[in-house]
């Protein structure tokens, strides 16, 4: 049977945080209560030029320098940021990246979940085609409302994932559990900027929707729990993955092994959530910060949307795998940044939306090739500063 799965991924994230020390302070409260509580230390602020489409196509940019663009007709482009109802962003980064013109781009939402089901058609399309090859970005803003409880668990970052017949990095397994139940925890309409959410029900719902997906992958024939090597969750923040590990290894009658779970949360402590990209943000963590080998490893992988959509999946990861990271480059991504004053933060919150053809102001500098430039008779302009 072909193999089908990861081949190349890489992500990118601002090169602003706020540190969530800052918030505390300002807010009169424990610092614990976020790296200890909700486990966050930092969260990554995009610039005004920023937004889901430049921070996709930097996320791109270096797995298509890798791997080239041979192959690629389909750009799957996953996002809860939309910044259009009609037109894909995918679109965009397609004509960033210089892909080649007989492809498809399309944009999926679901919340969190749609870079899941991204991957899933993907490596459906590869099984009918095997010479063939799925981009797929997700990207996403994370903004709750000032003074929330939620304002703390906000962030920003895409990854890229190049799938293919070729997985260098992770085959897919046949098995996936899914789980959907029609629940308000968490939603944006239309004419909000930022979500309405009921946290704590929507931590029980992920919960409890990870145990259906859970049941429903085991039913399918899945791996056994105790095979799994390694476990990956959709990180809101990052204690939700300990979390979550407790809950399945009392599903599995089992005592928990966080060191199991500990290396997917390294980097999503440091960058907050990014929604659709958050799940994939924390298999790069888990295959870059495991210092065993996983060569021939199996891992699993549990991806949430509110909604709500869970699926629970695994896949195995490959011999040589560690030969296509790009783990100096992550690493820089995020040493190499630049912390916000609380007032740098607010101004950075308050993004304006220049609808009059003016040039994006940006009160703080950006990094990054790629820019939004102006929004002149309502048409997104972007710059390739190269
Ligand atoms: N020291 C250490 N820990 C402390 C502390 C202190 N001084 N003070 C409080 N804590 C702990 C609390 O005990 C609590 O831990 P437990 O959950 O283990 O009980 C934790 O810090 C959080 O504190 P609160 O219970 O007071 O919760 P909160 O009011 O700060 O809200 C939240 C937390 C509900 C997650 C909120 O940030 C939120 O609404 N976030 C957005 C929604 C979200 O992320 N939901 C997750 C599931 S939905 C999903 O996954 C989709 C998605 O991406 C949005």
């Amino acid at each position: 049977m072909t193999k089908i799965g990861i081949e190349k991924l890489g992500f990118y994230i601002p090169r602003h945080y706020l540190a969530l020390s800052t918030l505390a302070h300002r807010n009169g409260i424990d610092p614990a209560k976020f790296s200890r509580g909700i486990g966050q230390e930092l969260i990554a602020v995009p610039s005004h030029d920023e937004d889901i489409v430049t921070l996709g196509a930097e996320a791109a940019r270096p797995v298509i320098d890798a791997c080239g663009t041979d192959g690629i007709d389909t750009v799957l482009f996953a996002t809860e940021t939309g910044i259009d109802q009609s037109k894909a962003a995918g679109i965009y980064v397609h004509g960033l990246l210089g892909l080649p013109a007989n492809c498809r781009c399309v944009e999926l939402k679901q919340a969190c979940y749609s870079a899941t089901a991204a991957l899933q058609m993907a490596c459906g399309h590869v099984a009918r085609k095997p010479d063939r090859k799925v981009l797929i970005i997700a990207s996403d803003v994370s903004r709750y409302d000032l003074d929330s409880p939620a304002e703390a668990t906000q962030g920003a970052g895409a990854v890229a994932m190049l799938v293919s017949s070729d997985p260098k990095v992770l085959e897919i397994d046949p098995w996936t559990g899914l789980f959907t139940q029609d629940i308000m925890d968490f939603w944006r309409p239309n004419y909000r900027k930022t979500p309405l959410v009921d946290g704590k029900y929507s931590a029980l719902r992920y919960l409890s929707t990870m145990g259906e997906a859970w049941n429903d992958y085991v039913s399918q024939g899945g791996r056994a729990y105790e095979d799994l090597a390694q476990f990956c969750y959709h990180l809101p923040f990052s204690r939700m993955a300990q979390k979550a590990h407790r809950q399945l290894a009392l599903l599995n009658k089992t005592s928990v092994d966080n060191e199991k779970c500990l290396p997917g949360m390294e980097y999503n402590r440091v960058i907050g959530n990014c929604y659709a990209a958050s799940l994939y943000l924390s298999l790069i963590s888990m295959l870059e910060n495991t210092a065993a080998d996983l060569s021939g490893q199996p891992v699993g992988l549990f991806s949430y949307g509110s909604g709500a959509v869970a699926e629970f999946f695994s896949g195995v990861v490959q011999p040589g795998y560690r030969d296509h990271l790009m783990v100096a480059h992550h690493k820089a991504l995020i040493d190499e940044r630049v912390e916000l004053s609380y007032e740098d933060y607010l101004t950075l919150w308050h993004a304006p939306d220049p609808q009059d053809g003016s040039a994006v102001e940006n009160p703080v500098a950006a990094r990054g090739r790629y820019r939004l430039a102006k929004i002149d008779e309502h048409k997104r302009h972007y710059i390739d500063a190269q």
